[in-house]
């Protein structure tokens, strides 16, 4: 499906139309796979369009940039300010917003700190990433043959674009397979994340999901779920999670930017449950999905409103 794309790009401080948002093939990303990036949801809300947590995603922006030695000439509020400006002038209603910051066109060898770093802000309109009636119906999805990537190998909580090689393959067992996400298990057989979410086990009531120490992206909506699930007054354990309890879980659902809160319905053709979305995943689902659509009361300050004076932002 070609890409519903806002025709202005932000590129080092300056917006180019999309056309001209493209790179030399000797650029050091393209051989390197040298990218850092985030995936950052605006929506519309009845204010205008609001983005999502815009602070946590631009600090885990700057943090995988760190991990990778990679100095960013742009501050934090600097980017945010971009991001704002961004879905102004594409007067996106809603969009999804792709910050990339990638090494670029310079030195050839595998050492990257010769070649420049570029920075893009993209916007694209972005619906349902499992399928439209992923988040009423839920998903089937299998464990992955392939494990996460193991500690001290690629960075699991850097968002980096070489990790993706990884949730490529994952991703693509399960869907030729005839699901449509794959799970990964971390290399002690703990589960770990999909190829681009966290996830989320309920058994007897109690919420569990992986630690950051089970190979796993620290997830801005993982994190968003841990808040409201605990304001709801559930228990809620961040503890290694063995791969037998997704077989005998009574809800599971994934959580991410892209795939918001979407409920699992099965794990290898094991139904999870009732076989349909359990009342704990449709409660916080609700919840999050009234916040992020300005339905509910955002007292988290977690909305960005981009159509306000300054001043009035958080
Ligand atoms: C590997 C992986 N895990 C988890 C997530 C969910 O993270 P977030 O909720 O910040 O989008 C993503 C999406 O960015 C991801 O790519």
């Amino acid at each position: 499906m070609p890409v519903e794309y806002y025709e202005n790009v932000w590129h080092n401080g300056k917006f180019i139309p999309w056309e001209q948002a493209t790179i030399h093939v000797a650029s050091h990303v393209i051989s390197y796979a040298s990218c850092l990036f985030e995936g950052i949801r605006c929506y519309e809300t009845p204010q205008g369009p609001a983005i999502f947590r815009l602070k946590d995603h631009t600090e885990r922006l700057i943090d995988s940039c760190k991990i990778y030695r990679m100095e960013l000439e742009y501050s934090r509020e600097h980017l945010q300010q971009a991001m704002i400006e961004l879905v102004r002038l594409n007067k996106a209603r809603h969009c999804y917003i792709r910050p990339l910051a990638l090494r670029g066109y310079g030195e050839v060898g595998v050492n990257p700190l010769g070649n420049p770093i570029e920075v893009y802000l993209l916007a694209w309109r972005w619906g349902k990433y499992l399928g439209d009636e992923a988040l009423k119906k839920g998903v089937d999805v299998c464990v992955s043959s392939w494990q996460r990537i193991a500690p001290n190998t690629l960075p699991a909580m850097g968002k980096a674009s070489a990790n993706y090689m990884n949730a490529q393959l994952i991703q693509m067992e399960a869907q030729v397979n005839g699901y449509v996400e794959g799970i990964a298990l971390d290399t002690s057989g703990h589960v770990s994340e999909g190829s681009g979410e966290n996830i989320f086990v309920i058994r007897d009531g109690k919420i569990f999901t992986p630690p950051l120490g089970s190979s796993i992206l620290p997830g801005v909506t993982r994190d968003t779920v841990i808040t409201l699930a605990r304001e709801l007054g559930y228990t809620l354990v961040e503890q290694m999670i063995a791969r037998e309890m997704l077989y005998i879980a009574d809800e599971i659902f994934f959580t991410g930017t892209a795939a918001e809160i979407t409920p699992i319905r099965s794990v290898d053709r094991i139904v999870v449950g009732g076989g349909e979305p359990g009342p704990i995943s449709r409660r916080l689902q609700e919840k999050f999905l009234a916040i992020v659509e300005g339905r509910a009361e955002d007292k988290y300050g977690w909305l960005t409103l981009c159509d306000q004076p300054v001043a009035a932002r958080h």
